[in-house]
């Protein structure tokens, strides 16, 4: 990651009002790892319950998939784990399959490599490291039908009409017959949506006040990490969790030579996480323009694969 980028993004946020830092920069090594932590918190159901799907209704998703070959391209892969559940029973069925994850890091690419390569021996695997608002151009030509995963609910960092816009330019990349694969979080309870934004164990204001001491770290950062405390919210009306860092008191903190004030109270939004109902996933694949899709849920309800076909 570009020092530049990060600390630019950084100053802007800082002094907009509100103040904002992005989540993307969470994910340094030790924010990566607090992350694991919050990926096997009781209160996060998100990872059992795509597997649930991923394990259970694999079956059910392929059946909607008619082809005999595919390129399955997923948008940050990650290590791919989560994936090989699908790509299993997916290999089986079909006659050539290509699976091309693409991911920022080149290291988790060959983590996923070796995870393919052991769980799926010779399965066809072309990983593409880079940002996929670039690389997605690099796979537009393949002659296969495709299937574009985007799992995790990574739909759900984009703020408000962004998700529609994201949508929108992975289908430019689409031709008829293909398939845009999302996990999406859906509406629930807003206590059980809550609870995995705001764990009694404080392990999610871990994650957030490691962004400021990566700041303290990487861009000549004061911030007194006591002064700030954590604060979570789910408006069930439109959907959004929302993560804040709250100034506990009035201060002010130097930022790369410049500073920063803080009235007391003052919050810093760092993340947001929008959940969708069936309803609201109909119309984006409306506005969207595909011409059908599928909803594949787990036990409880709570987590959506949607298969969007063009
Ligand atoms: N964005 C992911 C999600 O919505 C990861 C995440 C979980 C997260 N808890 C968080 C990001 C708290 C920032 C703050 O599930």
């Amino acid at each position: 990651m570009n020092t530049n980028t990060f600390e630019k993004d950084v100053l802007t946020g800082l002094q907009s009002n509100p103040k904002r830092l992005y989540s993307k920069y969470f994910y340094d090594d030790k924010g990566s790892a607090i992350f694991q932590q919050i990926m096997h918190m009781p209160e996060y159901y998100l990872p059992g319950c795509e597997t649930e799907i991923l394990r259970l209704r694999a079956k059910d998703i392929i059946r909607k998939l008619p082809h005999k070959s595919y390129d399955v391209i997923e948008l940050g892969a990650g290590d791919g784990s989560k994936t090989a559940l699908f790509l299993d029973p997916l290999v089986r069925e079909k006659e050539k399959l290509t699976y091309i994850p693409l991911d920022i890091s080149p290291e988790i690419l060959s983590v996923n490599e070796k995870i393919m390569e052991e769980k799926l021996p010779g399965l066809c695997v072309k990983p593409i490291a880079g940002d996929y608002f670039e690389t997605l151009k690099n796979i537009s030509s393949g002659k296969n039908p495709k299937i574009i995963l985007f799992l995790g609910s990574n739909i759900g960092n984009f703020e408000g009409e962004k998700a529609l816009d994201f949508i929108r330019f992975v289908k430019s990349f689409m031709r008829k017959g293909d398939h845009l694969m999302l996990g999406v979080d859906l509406k629930k309870h807003p206590r059980t949506i809550l609870a995995a934004y705001d764990d009694p164990a404080g392990i999610t204001k871990k994650f957030n006040i490691n962004l400021l001491e990566r700041i303290n770290r990487e861009l000549k950062g004061n911030f007194i990490t006591a002064e700030f405390d954590h604060y979570a919210s789910y408006d069930p009306l439109s959907g959004a969790t929302k993560s804040f860092l709250i100034s506990k008191a009035a201060q002010e903190v130097r930022v790369a030579g410049q500073t920063i004030t803080f009235h007391p109270y003052e919050p810093i939004h760092m993340e947001i996480s929008q959940k969708y109902s069936l309803q609201d996933l109909d119309q984006i694949r409306l506005k969207a323009g595909f011409k059908k899709d599928h909803h594949f849920t787990d036990s409880k309800a709570y987590f959506s694969i949607s298969l969007f076909e063009v």
